[in-house]
């Protein structure tokens, strides 16, 4: 059997960095070296102060602060790192394409391309290349006719080892995974020694009948599979609180009777703002695009029905505030209590914090965001980047504030848009006293104690709570 000393890790990004820094800390007797294109991540990842790492997730500055320099590392020198490797990780970024063919819908496809002939340039020796990113069915099978292209007599076993880590919990998800899933074409000797190859570096912390050994497509697909189920649950729970609102039921207690059904279970069913994240958007983007491509619209209306939903629960969630606020919001502040898509993450993409922002905006609000972990020009960037606002219309409006209290102080409204821990510790008699009355709350992820903000005197409304 292949054993593998070294590991090379296209792409320093959410999954790359942490994965590796788990692979490293679990099997210190493997070599592993994440490369990137981004010099200043590198950089950052390298940081002598270790807090410093280009990404916030509870417990991970431990493990890199343990295993960097004894047998993790990190460099821009790519071509030394895929030369000297027995096995390579593709970890870039897969967005949604923004141009030409399947703009809007079908994944980008450019970075993983431009990995695949640079390993086909370079490598002089037999190398298995693993597919971390999340990609289209059948990527492999490009991935392989570039590869064999290359002349260099050189052997490429392809794998599909897709990764499932949550953003805020990639720590826990990567040591006590549900599952690992690696596909592989099982059928070919040299196909299953690339299978077990991969087998045996998990093995080292997660117990064998967690490791699932499929095929390539299975593979691939499966990830896609997964997501899409997973925001639709949010989306279906989520359309439910639309009709909880106006029924005077509690989507909270509704979401509680019917995930104590066994058949249902009770997690990730919690109805927010809507979902955001680099991840569920994309792939199910991507997933309607493949189904449209093989000419099943059926398949792709069905799931580009849970994008629909989520797009509806961030803009009726921002019409709510504006009708509320006698259907106004011109020039009163609101303040935004979280920018994050979730809690614990210092990560924006495609938070709804940025969507509800837009639409106050537009009806030219002034905005004052509080997020503990999301840095200011972070904000500003994720605004700006939608190009629908003015950019000077941006700066007089929208304002990133030191502290929660700094945020709320003279506010007509607080929207509460990540579900950070900390904002049920805040003094909320103090955040009350200096606000315009009435004094409104929109929780639009049912994290904050209603009894206690009524009894203080705000008008509180949270996200799929009728009045009785
Ligand atoms: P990311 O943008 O954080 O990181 C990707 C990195 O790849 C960037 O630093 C970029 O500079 C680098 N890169 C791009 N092209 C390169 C090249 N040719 N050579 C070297 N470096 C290059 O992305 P991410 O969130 O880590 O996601 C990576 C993949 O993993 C995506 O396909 C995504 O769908 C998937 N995924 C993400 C998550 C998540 O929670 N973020 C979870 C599971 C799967
Ligand atoms: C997701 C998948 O969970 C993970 O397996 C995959 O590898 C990457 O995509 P992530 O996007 O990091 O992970 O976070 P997740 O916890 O899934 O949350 C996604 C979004 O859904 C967040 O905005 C979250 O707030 C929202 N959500 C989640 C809800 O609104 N309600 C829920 O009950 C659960």
């Amino acid at each position: 059997q292949k054993v593998i000393k070294k590991i090379c890790c296209i792409g320093a990004g959410y999954v790359g960095g942490p994965t590796m820094a788990i692979i490293a800390q679990k099997c210190p007797e493997i070599e592993i070296t994440v490369v990137d294109l981004n010099q200043k991540r590198i950089d950052q990842w390298n940081d002598t102060d270790v807090s410093n790492i280009p990404i916030y997730e509870p417990g991970l500055s431990d493990v890199v602060a343990e295993a960097r320099g004894r047998n993790l590392f990190f460099d821009t020198d790519i071509d030394k790192a895929i030369d000297e490797s027995d096995m390579i990780f593709i970890s870039v970024n897969t967005p949604t394409k923004t141009y030409g063919k399947g703009k809007g819908m079908a994944a980008d496809l450019k970075y993983i391309e431009l990995c695949a002939r640079q390993i086909a340039r370079v490598a002089k020796s037999d190398k298995i290349v693993v597919e971390k990113s999340t990609l289209p069915v059948r990527t492999a099978q490009a991935l392989k006719n570039i590869l064999d292209h290359t002349g260099n007599d050189v052997n490429f076993e392809i794998l599909s080892n897709p990764e499932f880590l949550a953003e805020g919990t990639a720590v826990s998800d990567l040591t006590n995974p549900d599952r690992v899933l690696i596909g592989g074409q099982q059928e070919t000797e040299k196909g299953k020694q690339a299978v077990e190859a991969l087998v045996s570096i998990y093995a080292n912390w997660v117990p064998k009948d967690k490791i699932l050994t499929t095929n390539l497509w299975s593979s691939e697909l499966s990830k896609l599979t997964a997501n899409a189920f997973l925001a639709q649950r949010v989306s279906s729970i989520n359309a439910m609180s639309e009709l909880c609102e106006i029924t005077g039921a509690n989507v909270d207690e509704v979401a509680k009777a019917i995930g104590m059904d066994s058949r249902i279970g009770p997690k990730f069913l919690k109805s927010s703002v809507g979902f955001g994240g680099s991840c569920f958007q994309k792939d199910i983007l991507n997933l309607v695009y493949i189904a449209k491509s093989y000419g099943l619209n059926e398949v792709a209306d069905y799931w580009e029905q849970v994008i629909l939903m989520n797009d509806h629960q961030k803009r009726r969630f921002a019409h709510n505030i504006v009708k509320t606020l006698y259907n106004t919001v011109s020039d009163k502040k609101i303040a935004f209590l979280g920018w994050a898509f979730k809690k614990d993450t210092n990560d924006t993409r495609e938070s709804p914090a940025i969507y509800v922002a837009e639409e106050l905006l537009l009806e030219q609000a002034k905005i004052s965001v509080w997020d503990p972990k999301v840095k200011d020009a972070q904000v500003y960037t994720d605004i700006n980047t939608l190009g629908s606002i003015e950019a000077d219309e941006v700066d007089n409006k929208l304002q990133v504030a030191k502290d929660p209290y700094e945020a709320c102080k003279n506010s007509h409204a607080i929207a509460v848009l990540t579900e950070w821990e900390e904002f049920n510790t805040y003094d909320w008699q103090r955040i009350y006293d200096n606000m315009h009355k009435p004094a409104f709350v929109f929780d639009g992820r049912g994290v904050l104690d209603k009894n206690k903000l009524q009894e203080i005197g705000f008008v509180y409304y949270r996200i799929g709570e009728g009045g009785v």
